[in-house]
């Protein structure tokens, strides 16, 4: 078999499509970088002295773990130097980070949630990274906040990367979906999966079931209907999955089909959900939509969301297309 390396098919992209220039290349490339080192990180476990919490919270309340600042690093020192970056932001730092001064600057933004799922770093279950990449406004001086308040839509590429029994990467510049593997001997990504499809159609579903006395009516009633399986309305019966990383949860929806959820509920209405809309819900969208699939909020697509804070919550629905519908009408109706 021929193998074609990240950088070919990066390469052969620009060249036959045009959709990757050579700093957004560098960029991606960079990304990828990092995320083999973080990839060798979580594989060292115990041994490397990186797994339990770090005892600090970020700006969003949760209790830090190792691998959460160590990843963050990871990607904050990987993409400083390059000259492809006006600024970054992450889950977790409070504010955003411009490349500093000693640097060049280059044309783009990146927001990432350096590592995804951290309560199974410590059980040894698939965790990941997710990025996304949007362009600094036209004549932008010193990077600010607003400058990262843009609509899903404006992403030119995004993708995560899951630390499962393999390491995978996988990526969207807007051109279809495709899938990497680490070559761990190598050190080399691998082209794995062209084009990845969702197929629209599915019978898996995937929600935290334990908050399902908290959820509001169209999500009670979307659920309820799937658990009654072939004597209910829906005349067929569905299977339920759930790692609890959005990483793996959306990396088996993108391979054999599924919807995934994790809606807003009525404990906190000033948090609409867990995931957060500009590392978490917008690339993820993009990925689902680029594969096919679609990605809403119950309202609209979650593409289409104004931003106006960069730690911003969103309802979730993602998936298989036709789900998205039947869920996101409940919602409607
Ligand atoms: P993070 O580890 O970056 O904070 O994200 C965890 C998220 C997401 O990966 C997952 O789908 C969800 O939290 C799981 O939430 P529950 O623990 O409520 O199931
Ligand atoms: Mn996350
Ligand atoms: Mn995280």
């Amino acid at each position: 078999m021929k193998r074609i390396s990240l950088t070919q098919y990066l390469v052969e992209e620009q060249r036959q499509n045009n959709t990757i220039p050579a700093e957004l290349r560098l960029l991606i490339e960079v990304v990828a970088r990092a995320c083999k080192t973080i990839s060798h990180a979580v594989g060292k476990g115990a041994l490397g002295e990186v797994l339990g919490t770090a005892d600090t919270e970020n700006v969003q309340g949760e209790v830090q773990k190792k691998l959460d600042i160590i990843s963050n690093e990871i990607l904050l020192e990987a993409n400083e130097w390059g000259g492809h970056l006006a600024a970054m932001a992450s889950e977790e730092m409070e504010t955003i980070h411009p490349i500093p001064n000693r640097y060049p600057k280059g044309e783009y933004m990146l927001t990432f949630d350096p590592l995804d799922g951290s309560s199974n770093i410590d059980v040894n279950v698939s965790i990941g990274t997710i990025f996304s990449v949007l362009k600094a406004p036209e004549g932008m001086g010193e990077p600010t906040e607003e400058a990262f308040m843009q609509p899903g839509t404006k992403q030119v590429a995004a993708g995560y990367a899951v630390y499962g029994p393999q390491t995978m990467l996988v990526l969207t510049t807007g051109n279809g979906v495709n899938c990497f593997t680490l070559d761990r001997e190598m050190g080399s990504w691998v082209l794995t999966q062209r084009d990845m499809k969702i197929p629209a159609k599915t019978k898996e579903f995937a929600i935290n079931m334990s908050n399902a006395r908290h959820w509001h009516a169209p999500v009670k009633r979307y659920v309820d209907e799937l658990l009654e399986g072939e004597n209910g309305p829906r005349g067929t019966n569905f299977n339920m999955r759930w790692v609890a990383s959005m990483v793996a949860d959306v990396h088996r929806i993108l391979n054999r089909g599924g919807i995934f959820m994790y809606p807003a509920d009525t404990r906190d209405t000033s948090m609409p959900g867990k995931l957060r809309l500009m590392y978490e819900a917008n690339p993820m969208a993009f990925i689902v939509e680029q594969a096919g699939g679609a990605a809403t909020d119950g309202q609209q697509r979650i593409l289409d969301i104004q931003p106006h804070k960069l730690h911003q919550r969103v309802p979730v629905f993602l998936g298989s297309r036709d789900e998205v519908a039947v869920v996101t009408g409940y919602h409607q109706g």
